[in-house]
């Protein structure tokens, strides 16, 4: 049999039951695909449910505000994925009648589509024959064909795909795009996969090698940056001070509170410290360590600390990123994960006691 013949069969008694499968609606396809770039299945399939039940359409998407979207986007993180799809809602409605495009060659001008969500869209909503090339594929085909050179260099990248291309099952790309990711994802694991059950193992490079830990290759990327963000919350009985985020750094336009970067982690103790507080907040400040977190984003580790001031003076009016915001509205603002699980923390769980 055929590694094309092979992977559908297998596919058809694995797959697993997902609701994005039951559809060939391209803006329903495009929500589950830019969801799923973001986190596993698991995961993104709560927010799948939450985006199309708030948005049954494109045009539902594109009239709702940027704070709504960011709140339903909150906790899945790298945010600029979601608000380009505010912005592709609103260019799908304003150029195309409302009608998401079903054409890879329509999608890839998209904002946020590139070549893998332009694949998988094209394939699963109008049978376009595009093959797919997203991690799961990469691992399969380097594994099955033992190929090392690196996935994550442009020679790697252009041998990957014209391989992909070739293999896809013009009968049905849709079908085997899926079959290919799927067993991805379930039986050629990046870790400790089952090999003795796969029904490819008698072909498999890496298999017959001893490569199936070694493979795929991948450059190891730059180092991240460290940054230590303190952050300063002033709250009293009802409200609690809150900041937009400006462009130009992370998080754009979620809501945190307002901090102060340091190039190490003070404690609160280090003269630096309490000079740079007593400047911004008062001679009288007074402020409390009440925990610290370790936050990882793609390019940086953000290590933050969270402080609460008491006795603060700070004329507040003249920075309209800021904004006292009552203690039962907190909520309802799109915030960073490590925000909205603060306010939990120390608010919500406060009051409740
Ligand atoms: N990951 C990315 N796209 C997927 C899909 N359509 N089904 C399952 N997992 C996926």
């Amino acid at each position: 049999m055929t590694f094309q013949n092979e992977l559908i069969n297998w596919y058809l008694i694995n797959k697993r039951d997902l609701p994005w499968r039951h559809t060939n609606d391209a803006y329903t396809i495009w929500l589950s695909e830019v969801i799923l770039q973001q986190t596993r299945v698991e995961q993104g399939l709560p927010y799948f449910n939450k985006f199309l039940a708030n948005f049954p359409t494109v045009s539902d998407f594109a009239s709702a505000t940027e704070a709504k979207v960011l709140k339903l986007w909150q906790g899945l993180g790298y945010y600029s994925r979601g608000r380009n799809m505010h912005a592709t809602a609103q260019i799908v409605v304003r150029d195309y009648h409302g009608i998401f495009p079903n054409l890879h060659d329509e999608l890839i001008k998209l904002k946020g589509i590139g070549e893998y969500t332009a694949a998988a869209i094209s394939s699963f909503s109008s049978g376009e024959a595009r093959a797919v090339v997203d991690g799961n594929v990469f691992r399969v085909l380097s594994r099955y064909y033992g190929i090392d050179t690196a996935i994550n260099s442009p020679a790697g990248k252009k041998e990957f795909y014209a391989l992909a291309n070739e293999l896809l099952y013009q009968d049905d790309p849709a079908l085997y795009n899926q079959a290919i990711m799927e067993f991805g994802a379930i039986q050629c694991k990046p870790k400790s996969p089952n090999c003795t059950i796969c029904p490819l193992n008698q072909t498999c490079y890496a298999f017959n090698h001893q490569l199936v830990n070694t493979l795929p290759v991948k450059i190891k990327k730059a180092a991240q940056k460290h940054r230590y963000i303190n952050y300063l919350v002033c709250f009293n009985d009802e409200k609690v001070l809150i900041r937009e985020r400006q462009a130009g750094d992370i998080w754009q336009h979620l809501y945190d509170f307002p901090s102060l970067e340091t190039i190490e982690a003070y404690g609160l103790d280090h003269p630096v410290f309490i000079e740079q507080i007593k400047g911004a907040f008062g001679e009288d400040v007074d402020f409390e360590f009440v925990s610290s977190k370790k936050h990882l984003l793609t390019h940086q580790i953000i290590h933050l600390q969270f402080f609460i001031l008491k006795n603060y003076i700070f004329n507040f009016s003249k920075q309209k990123e800021l904004n006292w915001v009552s203690l039962n509205k907190v909520d309802e603002l799109p915030q960073p994960k490590v925000i909205h699980d603060f306010i939990q923390e120390y608010f919500y769980k406060q009051k409740m006691e």
